[in-house]
């Protein structure tokens, strides 16, 4: 089991927003979170994704007890164990590829030559090793994913989170996204959550997960 999420609750003021929801995901699922806008999702995946805390609930990451860290701690756990990716890119624009992949594992304390290293092995395995010296404005969308995905990969994570990752991507270049999500998971049991509006890539899942007004059904 990678994680296990239960009775994870959230409000924004005085409005609930996460009303009590459950996960469980083990090593090497590909789970998609569907649901209408304002469900909850992106909350919810900042909540496992130790960007923000719940109110209410527990949350174990290979086997870590979350909801117990400090700050501090919740950070150097995010670094290590969690890769995202997001709707836009949000690679930093002043610095190639390859250096965005970098950043992770530079703030993890890990070598120049290692990450450089691990980061021409993973945008190869991605097909943009060529765009290693480019800044993300001379992208494209799919290759700036593709990017992102890498940088998302770089302290080898527990668990790679990705709220739309196909929202800004035409479909020929969101179908080669997802594959290559399927991909990681195939070569190296890496597991992946995806909040997507996506049918095609909700339909090829392991799991699909329905998100209603802060709760999850099926
Ligand atoms: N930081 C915040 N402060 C106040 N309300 C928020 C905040 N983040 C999200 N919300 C509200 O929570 C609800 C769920 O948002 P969100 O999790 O982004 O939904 P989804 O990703 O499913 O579209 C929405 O009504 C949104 O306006
Ligand atoms: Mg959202």
């Amino acid at each position: 089991m990678i994680l296990k999420a239960t009775n994870i609750h959230k409000s924004f003021g005085a409005l609930p927003i996460l009303k009590g929801v459950d996960i469980e995901v083990q090593r090497g699922e590909i789970v998609s979170i569907v649901g209408a806008s304002g469900a909850g999702k992106s909350t919810f995946l900042h909540i496992i994704g130790t960007l923000d805390k719940a109110d209410k609930g527990e949350l174990f990451i290979n086997d870590t007890a979350i909801h117990r860290l400090s700050s501090n701690e919740m950070s150097a756990f995010r670094n290590q164990h969690i890769g995202f990716v997001f709707q836009f890119h949000h690679l930093l624009p002043e610095f190639t590829a390859l250096e965005n992949v970098c950043i992770p594992a530079f703030i993890n304390g890990t070598s120049k030559q290692k990450a450089e290293n691990r980061a021409m092995e993973l945008l190869d395995i991605l097909g943009v090793t060529e765009r290693a010296n480019h800044k993300p404005s001379q992208l494209s969308g799919g290759e700036q994913q593709r990017v992102s995905v890498a940088r998302a990969l770089i302290n080898t994570p527990s668990l790679v989170l990705a709220d739309e990752p196909s929202g800004n991507l035409d479909s020929e270049n969101a179908a080669s996204l997802h594959q290559l999500f399927f991909n990681l998971r195939d070569s190296m049991s890496q597991t992946f959550i995806i909040v997507t509006h996506n049918e095609e890539l909700a339909g090829i899942s392991d799991r699909t997960i329905h998100m209603r007004d802060g709760l999850i059904y099926g």
